[in-house]
């Protein structure tokens, strides 16, 4: 076999490189013809050198170039037996579980994502200004008592004793979802139409009140929007939420700072074999918020109230999921115990979707 046979012929690395020690190795074929380079006379030299250095530069090539084969021959039988098939089903189910407050929070977003909602954000320590002033509670206002509001007492880099907002007043845990209302008013132009969920906090505590605790805010702002179009997101998205076309919506007048009209938002249940269910309207419970965004708000975000109207809702989130999902106790919620998660968690798997059903 010729040299450039036995290198076409070599089907490993270490086959070529034996291959490579015979002809260019310090007694290879090739070494050899060069050596013999130096016993000739100038005549023949300037005959056969040429020659053999074509030969070696021939050689050489042939061997670098079966080099690349050989190792993307090799990369490639290693990347087959490496080929992870992501396509196939988890052998062993995942261990841990969704909180119930996380499932009811992706199924929210999935069901105002779908009529057009975006989500929206705002910090939990929150300035007095955008909590309450903003949002038409001013610092004589009842409300801000109704609120049992945390106030943040952190010092100042400049040794004030407590950490003041844009305004001079001591920051605050925000008591409700609704500063974020007033967040995307100023930074964004309407038309809005936004959710914020999210944590919030009140000095409270017993079975149906916890220090902290979550709730979702709404808010629409265009031209032209009417406590009917407000009427027909709740109800649309109630019943979504509770997969059930007999969903029952009751608007009662209400007071809120912050909108005007202000609705309280009843829900209708009866008693199915002796429990009670959402649905029908035997009986009556509140579940939303709601009202037309107050015109001092609207201005308080510099626009015009005469050109932008909306309307605004919020609800506590941890209320919604036991309503949907049967639990008593809201205390329950945070005290992380496995038995409780085990049994009330969802699958991880289970992504609320609308198609697949939002409920697990
Ligand atoms: N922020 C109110 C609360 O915490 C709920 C609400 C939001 C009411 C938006 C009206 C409009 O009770």
């Amino acid at each position: 076999m010729t040299i450039l046979d036995q290198i076409a012929a070599a089907g490993t690395l270490p086959d070529l490189d034996a291959v490579r020690v015979a002809a260019l190795g310090k007694s290879g074929e090739i070494t050899a013809l060069l050596k013999s380079l130096g016993g000739m006379t100038p005549e023949q030299r300037a005959v056969d050198g040429p020659k053999i250095h074509a030969r070696r530069e021939e050689v050489t090539r042939a061997i670098a170039a079966r080099k690349t084969e050989l190792e993307a021959a090799e990369l490639d039988a290693r990347l087959a037996t490496e080929r992870l098939d992501l396509s196939l089903p988890a052998r062993e189910m995942p261990r841990g579980s969704v909180h119930p407050v996380s499932q009811v929070m992706d199924e929210l977003t999935e069901i105002f994502a779908d009529m057009g909602f975006a989500v929206a954000e705002g910090p939990e320590i929150e300035d007095d200004w955008h909590n309450f002033t903003a949002l038409n509670i001013p610092e004589t206002h009842p409300a801000r008592a109704m609120h049992d509001t945390f106030y943040v007492n952190a010092r100042t880099a400049a040794g004030d004793d407590y950490l003041a907002g844009e305004h001079e007043r001591p920051m605050v845990l925000r008591t409700h979802t609704s500063p974020v209302q007033i967040r995307t008013m100023l930074g964004q132009k309407p038309p809005i139409r936004i959710i914020a969920p999210g944590r919030v906090y009140r000095s409270d505590s017993d079975a149906t009140h916890t220090p902290m605790f979550h709730q979702i805010e709404g808010l629409v702002i265009d031209k032209g929007i009417t406590m009917g179009h407000l009427k027909w997101t709740l109800e649309t998205f109630l019943k979504a939420f509770f997969e059930r076309d007999d969903i029952v919506i009751r608007l009662r007048p209400s007071y809120f700072p912050f909108t005007e009209p202000s609705a309280e938002i009843d829900i209708g249940w009866s008693m199915e074999k002796g429990r009670r269910v959402v649905g029908g309207s035997e009986g009556w419970m509140e579940v939303l918020g709601s009202g037309m965004v107050h015109r001092t708000v609207i201005e308080a975000c510099g626009l015009d109230p005469a050109e932008w109207q909306g309307f605004a809702f919020g609800t506590g989130v941890d209320r919604l999921a036991m309503l949907k999902y049967g639990m008593s106790d809201l205390r329950a919620f945070f005290d992380g115990d496995l038995r409780w998660m085990k049994h009330y968690g969802f699958s991880a798997l289970d992504v609320p979707t609308l198609s697949g059903g939002v409920g697990a």
